[in-house]
């Protein structure tokens, strides 16, 4: 008898190998790397395709992606402007972070605009679906349920009814009937999805996969089919606050970087227009290593508070932690902190924190940190209506930033009296028009601690 093949596959990011790995070559990370059998067809379906020919440049069409608006301003934002035909998107996201529920309730508006739906679940039972669609408003005779996990049978089920969006919640439940792997499997959620872009193209059919993203188990990550869709979606956020936030990682008809921030309410997410107002609610006025920030999120700006401890040490190695943003930079801007300005923390632990629960990896928020940060050693706080921006230099210089304009724009909008920006900013055009609102220019981190 034949002895059967298999092949390592890291859960990660999909790298395939013949043999078991500690490190994976692709993505760095350890432990990874799971073995499979290897997947035989069983059916062969040999498809005669006409031949294509080439075209110039010039004799090709204009032509522009027809879209389905599904009237959730803060999804149509980050699909880029609404759901394209024919496209394949990914929606990722933690086990219960809300991926059902924001797609249950995309169902629920697009239904009034008589488009024709199938939910396709292998995860939860009719009823339980009926009962939540009932409640979020996707109660409607347009919307089909199907509980299977046979992909024959829904790509059967998606021709008869004519479906012009689908929704396969999850990808980890699906199987393909050509090959053996269990469902879940890197193998098995591959040939899936290559099943659903070949049916999303060829029927011109959105389709929407929801993929849960897990650091360990057998469950293969979503990650591994990213190059595979359109778009990708990740639902991230807090589970114990109500916020949460969508971003597009990857988009082939519009802009990434765009989120769209939600609250999770008892009647399912209620839209955020006004993230700024959000992230600074609660805000501690006149607290020690307290700051406000201006990112840029696509293409709008959001304000939020970030926050510094720090405190006595009474470890040999202080602690560091850094919530929400890059904790290597935090380490970078605390060493500039001590050679540029004196500020010695050796002996001191450091937390940061972004209120709110939102990730930010935007160089301008380095100035806060180290504004945060050295406010919390000093016991000293800022004015309460200050915002800071800036990125910071190795030899302590506050580099100019993008986006300006938007960022001081939103403070004012915020009722905000001042921003702390750098020097080299204060020319730019985008400033011209701004009135209203005093600017603080800085151009090293020593003049900036002054401001404390
Ligand atoms: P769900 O959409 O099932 O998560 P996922 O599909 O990503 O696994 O969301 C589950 C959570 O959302 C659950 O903890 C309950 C909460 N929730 C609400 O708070 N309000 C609601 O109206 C709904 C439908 C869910
Ligand atoms: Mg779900």
């Amino acid at each position: 008898m034949a002895k059967e093949k298999s092949v390592f596959f890291c859960k990660e990011c999909g790298y395939e190998s013949s043999k078991w790995m500690g490190q994976c070559p692709g993505c760095r990370a350890w432990n990874t790397f799971a073995e499979e059998k290897v997947a035989v067809k069983k059916k062969q379906n040999v498809k005669s395709f006409e031949k294509i020919e080439a075209k110039k440049i010039t004799e090709v069409l204009e032509t522009q992606d027809e879209r389905i608006l599904t009237h959730i301003d803060e999804l149509d934002r980050v699909l880029g402007g609404g759901i394209v035909k024919g496209s394949l998107v990914l929606v990722g996201g933690d086990p219960g972070i809300g991926k059902s529920t924001l797609l249950l309730q995309m169902c629920s508006h697009l239904v009034k605009d008589n488009r024709k739906l199938l939910y396709v679940s292998g995860e939860e039972s009719l009823s339980q679906i009926m009962m939540r669609g009932k409640r979020l408003g996707a109660y409607d005779e347009r919307l089909m349920l199907l509980c299977d996990n046979d992909l024959d049978n829904i790509e059967e089920k998606v021709e008869a009814y004519a479906s012009e969006v689908v929704i396969i919640d999850s990808i980890q439940t699906m199987i393909s009937s050509d090959i053996d792997n269990a469902p879940g499997s890197v193998t098995q959620v591959r040939e899936v999805t290559s099943r659903l872009l070949l049916l999303a193209k060829r029927r011109n059919t959105a389709v929407f996969i929801v993929g849960h993203v897990t650091k360990e188990g057998t469950v293969a990550g979503p990650r591994t089919l990213e190059h595979m869709v359109d778009s990708v979606l990740y639902f991230e956020g807090d589970e114990s606050s109500g916020f949460r936030v969508l971003r597009a990682v990857k988009n082939r008809f519009g802009s990434t970087n765009e989120i769209g921030v939600f609250n999770m309410t008892g009647e399912g997410l209620e839209e955020v227009k006004n993230p700024s107002e959000l992230f600074l609610s609660g805000r501690p006025v006149d607290v020690p290593g307290s700051v406000v920030i201006a990112t840029v999120e696509g293409s709008r700006s959001v304000l939020v508070e970030l926050q510094a401890l720090v405190a006595d040490s009474s470890f040999n190695m202080p602690r560091r932690t850094a919530v929400g943003v890059d904790y290597n930079r935090v380490n970078l801007l605390i060493a500039v902190l001590e050679k540029r300005a004196g500020i010695f923390l050796s002996n001191c632990d450091c937390y940061v924190n972004i209120a709110g629960g939102l990730r930010v990896n935007d160089p301008s928020a380095d100035l806060g940190i180290v504004m945060a940060i050295a406010g919390s050693y000093k016991n000293r706080s800022l004015p309460s209506g200050m915002a800071i921006l800036g990125e910071i230099g190795l030899a302590g210089e506050i580099r100019g930033i993008s986006s300006v304009g938007r960022r001081v724009n939103e403070a004012l909008k915020m009722g905000f009296n001042s921003v702390v920006l750098p020097s080299s900013n204060m020319n730019s055009k985008e400033l011209k028009n701004i009135k209203g609102i005093e600017l603080i220019p800085v151009s090293n981190i020593n003049e900036a601690l002054k401001l404390l």
